[in-house]
């Protein structure tokens, strides 16, 4: 099966959406699941969480960071990766719980908050708030890629507060639990921020499930690289997560081995770099 792209859109300077054919994984697809895209044979396999099935597609939001989204940032509708693997992960059950709220503040989180959010709010019972954080306007996506559509009630807030709310979701969502209103949290994007979300909503004995974003080399459960410690116990984020109890996650773990790899990723950029001088 050939996997061609059938869109790709910016989202706004750093990020933009890809949508492409992937029969399997859209037919299995879970609200909170992620596929592993091999851009070429010999290409590193990248985890990205897949914020829409519909038909025999799959859509995704990818930041411009490194290597691999920046080289498949050049690729246009009509190319194809060489494989798509998926659908990964176990999502968290998604039942009514009453009062959810779901936050993000970065585009794999953006992408999980439009997937979780449409489920959740299909069932009777659950009354869904979408929290977005983008640091200013101009990095607010299309109104047709937010949440807006997908929940009971959005929130937007800008970091400098150009538009919406200013601040960050973790100043709303405190305002909620102090004012009762939340039953469960979900959340994804910056891993510290999650950190301190899980601190925050213990403290107001609110339970919550983020992501628990990890290095991930096969992505397939066989190499170890991306397990991390939950309430004491190994796991691994691509088969049991990416999504845990926020609660029982062991952050300063999780967030140094997220370092590790730092160096050898700067390496990977520049000698794409320098291959994009030569080209040129
Ligand atoms: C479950 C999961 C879901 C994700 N969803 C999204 C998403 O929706 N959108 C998005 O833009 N990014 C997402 N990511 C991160 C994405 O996989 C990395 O940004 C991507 O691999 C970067 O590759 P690169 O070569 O462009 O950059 P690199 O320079 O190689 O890496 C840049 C940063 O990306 C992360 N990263 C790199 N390689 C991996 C890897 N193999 N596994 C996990 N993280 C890695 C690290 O934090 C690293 O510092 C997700 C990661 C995980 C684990
Ligand atoms: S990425 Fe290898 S075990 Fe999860």
């Amino acid at each position: 099966m050939e996997h061609v792209i059938t869109k790709k859109e910016d989202l706004n300077a750093a990020d933009y959406l890809i949508e492409v054919v992937a029969p399997e994984v859209a037919k299995k697809f879970k609200p909170g699941n992620f596929a592993v895209l091999i851009t070429i044979p010999e290409g590193e396999r990248i985890p990205m969480s897949i914020q829409e099935a519909h038909g025999d597609k799959i859509t995704m939001f990818i930041k411009r960071l490194g290597k691999t989204s920046k080289e498949l940032d050049t690729w246009k509708p009509g190319d194809a990766f060489h494989k798509i693997i998926g659908p990964m992960g176990t999502p968290p059950p998604l039942k009514k719980y009453g009062n959810v709220v779901f936050c993000s503040d970065l585009v794999c989180g953006h992408a999980e908050n439009y997937a979780m959010c449409k489920e959740l709010k299909k069932m009777e019972c659950n009354h869904v708030v979408s929290i977005q954080t983008f640091p200013t306007e101009a990095d607010i996506y299309p109104e047709k890629y937010l949440c807006t559509e997908v929940c009971d009630e959005f929130i937007l807030t800008t970091k400098d507060g150009s538009r919406g709310r200013k601040g960050h979701y973790m100043d709303i969502l405190k305002e909620m639990m102090e004012a009762g209103k939340v039953d469960q949290v979900f959340a994804g994007g910056d891993m510290p921020a999650l950190r301190d979300l899980s601190a925050l909503t213990k403290k107001y004995d609110v339970p919550v499930y983020t992501t628990v974003r990890q290095i991930m080399v096969d992505g397939t459960g066989m190499c170890g690289s991306c397990r991390v410690f939950i309430d004491g116990e190994m796991k691994l984020t691509c088969i049991d997560g990416p999504m845990f109890d926020g609660h029982k996650v062991d952050w300063e773990a999780a967030l140094s081995r997220l370092a590790m790899f730092k160096a050898k990723e700067a390496e990977a950029m520049e000698c794409y770099l320098k291959k994009m001088e030569g080209i040129e």
